[in-house]
């Protein structure tokens, strides 16, 4: 028997919790990875795909005009928006497409949230000529329907998800589902850093490019290095990817944010690094939203991405070391921060991608000048024009409303 060189565990957390038919898999794909990931022939391959097909390495950009709305510390943007397709999750979906195609796995399965994932991995499925099936819930291919669009029209088949929810967590159960179905020919791209080992670490392998390029063209450009590095955590992917470089810089604080949705206080958000307590979740042991009996909480945040009640293994391990800190940004908030970075920068922001913008702008000022802060801007907004315009109705008409006890003062009859 092989021995497994690699426990999947982040201290307490992570490991393997998924049914017998799954194991040989994970141990197969544990060794593969293992073996792939200093590979020579791999690497370069993948370096290659990253510059010619991905567009990397993306740029750091000072974002002026919001250091200066802020008014306190400057704010860096890594450009993972400027990705081929528009977010992180290409980096994480090509590796895992050219390990696929290296263990002969034919067949491609993911689930999606915000569709980002999905789309990534209906491109390199087309990109290299292989059937995918995307899951994803009913309730986020509603509000995200323009990936749903452009999943269809790569080739991809999109499978709506009804059970529970209707978003993340029941799009990733049905992918596993399926995946123990068909495990002989088909890979799972799963679109986070979360799952049974050897996802977690192998996601953030793949996404870890992110900081690495970031923190050296933060240096040359800016000679030191910043005082904190802010990501938004659903499962925690882009975050990861950022945070790992940093880790060793024991002066740089790394800050997760995650979705407080509609106030930590009403229940109804999606912060499991936060407000999570330990659990088993996908194949994995993390921090979860769970009641007391165990049983999963549902969640919400107005960005279909975050709204997840669990977070990648390795969040957990860093929260519980106190290396990163993990706080919560309303969806009013990201919101605001959505127009803001809009109007102010020119460059459309995901949803995500906002909750981290938002935060940011307060601890710029909190810094105050002469602070520095860098920014994983996960990804572009295009996808969210909708909800966002949907949601400045909803806001207009709830003004309206507020006015009408104001009118009745005024006038009488209603
Ligand atoms: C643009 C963007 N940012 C962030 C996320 C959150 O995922 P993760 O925490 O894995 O980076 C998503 C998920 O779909 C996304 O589309």
């Amino acid at each position: 028997m092989a021995i497994d060189i690699d426990d999947g565990m982040f201290g307490g957390f992570g490991g393997r919790y998924v049914p017998e038919t799954l194991m040989a898999a994970l141990t197969e794909l544990n060794e593969v990875w293992d073996a792939v990931r200093e590979d020579a022939g791999f690497r370069t391959e993948l370096r290659r795909h990253q510059r010619e097909f991905v567009g990397r390495p993306t740029p750091v950009y000072p974002a002026e005009r919001l250091t200066a709305h802020h008014g306190g510390a400057t704010i860096h943007l890594k450009r993972e928006d400027l990705c081929h397709t528009g977010a992180h999750k290409l980096n994480n979906a090509l590796g895992q497409v050219v390990l696929a195609r290296r263990m002969g796995k034919r067949r491609i399965i993911a689930e999606t949230g915000a569709g980002q994932h999905g789309v990534a991995t209906a491109t390199v499925c087309a990109r290299f000529g292989l059937p995918c099936v995307v899951y994803m819930g009913a309730e986020d291919m509603r509000r995200q329907e323009v990936n749903v669009r452009r999943m269809r029209m790569l080739g991809a088949h999109v499978h709506g998800v009804a059970s529970g929810t209707a978003t993340l967590k029941d799009a990733t159960s049905e992918a596993i589902r399926d995946w123990v179905t068909n495990v002989a020919d088909t890979h799972y791209i799963i679109g986070s850093a979360v799952g049974p080992a050897p996802y977690p670490r192998m996601v953030r392998d793949l996404q870890r490019v992110i900081g690495d390029e970031a923190r050296e063209q933060y240096l040359d450009a800016e000679g030191r290095l910043p005082d904190a590095v802010v990501a938004c955590v659903g499962g925690g992917s882009n975050a990861i990817g950022m945070f790992t470089a940093f880790v060793p810089d024991a002066e740089v604080a790394l800050v997760g944010v995650e979705a407080a949705g509609e106030g930590l206080a009403t229940g109804r958000h999606a912060a499991g690094a936060g407000a999570g307590t330990p659990g088993v979740l996908h194949g994995s042991r993390s921090l979860i939203l769970q009641d007391s009996g165990g049983r999963v909480l549902p969640t919400h945040s107005v960005a279909a991405g975050l709204d997840y009640p669990g977070v990648g293994p390795e969040h957990a391990m860093l929260a519980e070391e106190g290396r990163a800190t993990y706080v919560a940004v309303e969806d009013h908030r990201a919101l605001d921060a959505f127009r803001r970075c809009t109007a102010l920068e020119g460059i459309i922001p995901a949803l995500e991608t906002s909750h981290a913008l938002a935060y940011a702008g307060d601890l710029a000022e909190r810094l105050g000048p002469g602070g520095r802060v860098l920014v994983c801007f996960s990804g572009r907004g295009d996808k969210d024009l909708h909800t966002v315009e949907n949601e400045r109705q909803a806001e207009e008409e709830g003004g309206a409303m507020d006015q009408e006890p104001v009118a009745a003062l005024a006038g009488g009859a209603r």
